[in-house]
């Protein structure tokens, strides 16, 4: 008689963890970060997994989506194997566990491929399950981070118009510098409501990088009205394109370089920018959630 009381009271005990925690996971969410640039090449997919993997060696949990529709390339730069992207959760084919693949660090990759823009054209019943799949990644994570193919297409605008935090990225060179601002400026016209940070890649030196930024700065200020936020510079390093070829990240193999303590700096920033700190309950807008209901509203 005792034994099924004491059985009966753990059950019930055991419920209300359960319960307790599905609360507090539903009222998490991500921090959903895009990353994008005007001009191609100036390293976004680099920025994107380096600053990924410093915030896993935090202690953070990192979810990385590869958004490049053309030539998404984060598996590759990590030399994983990917057979399967948003196409095949779209298609009903495999689950959100299933495309998921593990990098270093404990990072998640999710490869985004063609199945983002297929999005578009899906019934709201087809769409509610991709939904429901993508939001069970809220509140698991602290950080989305999305890294997307560079200019102004119609599918990069959606996912910086849906994000909350867009980091755009350049070079010093002008011609990078301009679409760097044509991209702010189409997002701006666009009442986007978060924030705009910027980064400035491959510098000569720090004044370099601290130049171009304020610049810029100045100029969204004064022509567009726009607030952006310089979260720092990354110098020009040759061995970056070593990694690459090596299949790593340049913050794993070369944690004392110059360039690894840049990334530092940009993810202190970005941490204490985002509020991030200290994760928890937060406002309704935000999260993966908010995220791809805007995406999907932005599409249809
Ligand atoms: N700070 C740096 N120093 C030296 N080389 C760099 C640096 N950052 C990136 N690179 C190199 O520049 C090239 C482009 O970088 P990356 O692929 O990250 O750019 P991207 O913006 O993602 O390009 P795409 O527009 O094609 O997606 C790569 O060969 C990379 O190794
Ligand atoms: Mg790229």
């Amino acid at each position: 008689m005792r034994d099924q009381a004491d059985r009966l009271r753990e059950m019930a005990l055991n419920l209300k963890q359960e319960i307790e925690a599905e609360i507090r996971r539903d009222l998490r969410y991500s921090r959903v970060v895009v990353i994008s640039s005007g001009k191609g090449g100036v390293g976004k997919s680099t920025l994107a997994l380096n600053l990924s993997l410093n915030l896993c060696a935090r202690g953070m949990k990192i979810i990385l989506m590869d958004a490049d529709m053309g030539l998404a390339n984060l598996d590759v730069m990590l030399g994983l194997v990917t057979k399967f992207n948003i196409y095949h959760i779209v298609q009903q084919k495999k689950s959100m566990e299933e495309i998921t693949i593990s990098g270093p660090e404990g990072l998640k990759i999710i490869p985004g491929g063609s199945g983002i823009s297929e999005l578009a054209n899906l019934e709201n019943t087809e769409l509610k399950r991709i939904l429901v799949e993508l939001r069970k990644l809220d509140g698991a994570y602290d950080y989305m981070i999305i890294d997307t193919g560079a200019g102004i297409s119609k599918s990069v605008m959606n996912f910086l118009l849906a994000a909350e935090d867009i980091i755009v990225i350049t070079t010093p060179e002008p011609t990078a510098i301009t679409d760097a601002y044509s991209l702010v400026k189409n997002v701006a016209k666009n009442s986007f409501a978060g924030s705009i940070y910027l980064v400035v890649n491959k510098v000569a030196n720090d004044s370099e990088g601290i130049l171009v930024a304020e610049k810029f700065k100045l100029v969204c200020q004064k022509f567009l009205s726009c607030e952006i936020k310089p979260l720092g510079h990354i110098v020009n390093e040759p061995l970056i394109g070593e990694g690459i070829r090596r299949q790593k990240a340049f913050v794993q193999i070369y944690p004392r370089s110059t360039a690894t303590r840049n990334i530092n700096t940009i993810v202190d920033r970005l941490i204490e920018a985002s509020g991030q700190k200290s994760p928890g309950l937060e406002s309704k807008r935000g999260g993966i959630r908010y995220f791809i209901e805007k995406i999907a509203g932005l599409v249809k």
